[in-house]
C-alpha cells in the first residue's frame, strides 16, 4: 500500500498531503490515511486540485454527512450542500456568498447541539497584494495540543465545567468588533444556546481538546459573570497563542480540510474588492459532545 505523502507546517496544526488527485477519485486505504492526517494535524491542504462541484460533495461525503450552512441563501446553486465563501458581488450589488466567514476565532457549528465535525474549503479565486503575495489567510490553532498545555492548576480548575454558546454571541461579537455584513436576522431556533464540556473528547479519536472560542463561548456555566467572562477570555486566548498557529497561505486549487474539534480557526480579512475571493465550502455533521 502507497504511504501518503505528508509534509507537516512545523506548527501544532496544519499539514501538506502531496500526490492526491481528488477529481480522479480516492482509493479506500488513501482516504484513510487522509483522515488520520486530518486527525494528527487538525488542518490539511490538497494543493493543484481540479475539482467539479459533485466531486468536491462526493469527497466530502467520505467523512460523514453533509450538512447545510446556517446560512442557506449562499448556496453554489443547485447545490445543498456547497455554499460560497465569498467577497463577490452579483449584477446587482448583492453579496453571491458569505463575506464575512469565521473573522473571529471559532469553530464551526459551535453553537449547535451537534457541532459540524469537519469541514472543507476549495479554493476558485485568491486575492493578491501588488507584490502577488496572497491575501486573506486562514489560521488553525490545535486545541487538542492547548489542552495538553494547559497548567495543572488550570486543568483541574476547569475540568468538569460546561458552557453555553450561541450564534446570537457570534454575531454580538461580530457587530463590537464591526465585523459583520449582510447577515439576515437569527430565528427563534439560531438564537438557542447550546451546551457542551469545556473539555471535550474527540468523538473518533477519544483526544481531549479544549472548546472555548472567543466567537460562540457566551458563558461558562455556575460561574459568576466576571469569572465566567474573565475564563473565557484566558481559555481562548490559550488556545491562539502566536507560536501555536498555523497560517494557512491559500494557492487556487487548495482543498483545505479541518477538524472542528481538534482546532480552531480564523479569517484574516486584509482585502477587498477589485480583489476578489470565493471558495466554495462543504460541512460535515457531528455528534452531541461529551
Ligand atoms: C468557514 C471559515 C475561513 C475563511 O468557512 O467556516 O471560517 O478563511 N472560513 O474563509
Ligand atoms: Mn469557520
Amino acid at each position: 500500500m502507497t504511504e501518503l505523502d505528508i509534509i507537516p507546517s512545523g506548527k501544532p496544526a496544519g499539514a501538506e498531503i502531496r500526490g492526491v488527485d481528488v477529481g480522479r477519485g480516492v482509493a479506500p486505504e488513501v482516504m484513510a490515511q487522509i483522515r488520520d492526517a486530518l486527525h494528527t494535524y487538525k488542518a490539511v491542504v490538497l494543493r493543484g486540485q481540479k475539482l467539479t462541484a459533485p466531486q468536491q460533495i462526493a469527497f466530502s461525503g467520505y467523512f460523514g454527512k453533509l450538512e447545510r450552512h446556517v446560512i442557506p441563501q449562499y448556496l453554489v446553486p443547485g447545490y445543498e450542500d456547497l455554499v460560497r465563501v465569498s467577497n463577490i458581488l452579483d449584477d446587482a450589488g448583492k453579496p453571491i456568498g458569505l463575506v464575512d466567514a469565521g473573522r473571529i476565532w471559532h469553530s464551526d457549528g459551535h453553537f449547535l447541539p451537534k457541532p459540524n465535525l469537519y469541514s472543507m474549503l476549495y479554493a476558485l479565486e485568491i486575492p493578491h497584494d501588488q507584490s502577488g503575495k496572497a491575501l486573506g489567510e486562514t489560521l488553525f490553532a490545535n486545541t487538542a495540543h492547548a489542552c495538553a498545555t494547559l497548567p495543572d492548576a488550570m486543568r483541574q480548575r476547569i475540568q468538569g465545567l460546561r458552557s453555553a454558546n450561541s450564534l446570537a454571541n457570534v454575531y454580538r461579537r461580530m457587530h463590537a468588533e464591526n465585523a459583520a455584513k449582510n447577515r439576515p436576522p437569527l430565528t427563534e431556533e439560531q438564537k438557542r444556546e447550546a451546551i457542551h464540556p469545556v473539555i471535550r473528547t474527540h468523538p473518533v479519536t477519544g483526544e481531549k481538546c479544549l472548546y472555548v472560542t472567543r466567537a460562540a463561548t457566551a458563558r461558562i456555566l455556575d460561574l459568576s459573570p466576571q469569572e465566567s467572562d474573565a475564563l473565557i477570555g484566558e481559555l481562548a486566548d490559550w488556545c491562539v497563542r502566536d507560536e501555536f498557529v498555523y497560517a494557512h497561505q491559500w494557492q487556487v486549487g487548495d482543498l483545505l480540510l479541518w477538524d472542528n474539534c481538534g482546532s480552531q480557526h480564523l479569517a484574516v480579512g486584509d482585502y477587498a474588492l477589485p480583489q476578489r475571493r470565493l471558495l466554495h465550502r462543504t460541512t460535515v455533521g457531528g455528534t452531541e459532545t461529551f
